[in-house]
């Protein structure tokens, strides 16, 4: 299919800046093609998200993760799907030095992969930023409140905006993100009122992860929904399956076979003979 067929039945990004206020965006992480598959009929928006140096790469945090490894990623999940909108993110190192570099990495990034949006963290540091890609063509996802990838300046993975200073600040990046042109904000790992706030306030949809249900949308990792992530589960998850545990048990079963001759058996094994069916 080409290129040009694949987008024209895919969600856009002025559609999904349209739904502020409106039916709830549904929102989920994908690094695959299999996956980007399974989720495409179901959601409006795909993120390929850094956290795919965790989930999939097994680093401690989101910080490894190069421009290279979201390009290969985003590519097959933007292969793989057809009516999601797909948004990558940009990886650490990437986009903040200054407009011009983000850019340069943010250009390869729509270039390589055919995605529609990029996301990229931070607030009132990256008003700038945001204003020159999206007047250069490059539409753009806010995310404020919890930013993993400054998980070293929090001190760890905590819920942001306890205090009113904090709280006055995030709603202040939000605000600011927004007015520099993004066309949506992920808002995570906030108190529950600042993100109804935040949600109320601010004129651009408001995705949630750890947030509010009152967001204008919602987003979290496939692989923690799944239960196919055991390193940790953070508690604004919910699990609606258990995966990891039917993987577990289907792969002890196909040892056991293997182990018995019990696998392959005679129907999966080639003949003699002419090829039938
Ligand atoms: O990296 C990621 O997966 C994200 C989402 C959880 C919002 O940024």
């Amino acid at each position: 299919m080409s290129s040009a067929a694949n987008t024209s039945q895919r969600i856009t990004v002025p559609q999904l800046r349209a739904r502020k206020g409106g039916e709830p965006i549904v929102c989920l992480t994908a690094y695959t093609a299999p996956m980007a598959r399974l989720l495409d009929p179901h959601v409006d928006l795909l993120l390929i998200g850094d956290s795919l140096g965790m989930v999939v790469y097994g680093f401690d945090s989101t910080l490894p993760v190069s421009l290279e490894m979201m390009i290969a990623h985003g590519a097959a999940v933007e292969r793989a799907s057809t009516t999601a909108c797909v948004v990558v993110d940009m990886p650490f190192g990437t986009y903040q030095e200054s407009p011009q570099a983000a850019f340069r990495a943010c250009a390869r990034v729509m270039a390589e992969t055919g995605c529609a949006a990029v996301k990229l963290e931070g607030g009132a540091e990256m008003v700038e930023t945001v204003a020159f890609l999206v007047a250069r063509g490059i539409p753009v996802m806010g995310h404020v409140g919890l930013t993993p990838q400054s998980f070293n300046v929090f001190g760890g993975f905590r819920a942001q905006g306890r205090e009113d200073a904090a709280a006055r600040r995030i709603l202040a990046d939000a605000e600011a993100i927004a007015q520099a042109g993004a066309f949506a904000i992920v808002v995570e790992g906030t108190v529950e009122l600042l993100a109804r706030e935040i949600t109320m306030r601010v004129p651009v949809p408001i995705i949630g992860i750890g947030a509010s249900p009152a967001c204008d949308g919602q987003i979290l990792v496939t692989e923690d929904l799944l239960g196919l992530f055991a390193a940790f589960t953070p508690k604004f998850v919910k699990r609606y399956a258990e995966l990891g545990n039917q993987v577990s048990e289907a792969v002890a079963a196909y040892a056991g076979d293997v182990k018995a001759r019990r696998f392959p058996g005679p129907e999966h094994c080639f003949g003699r003979g002419p090829a039938k069916g």
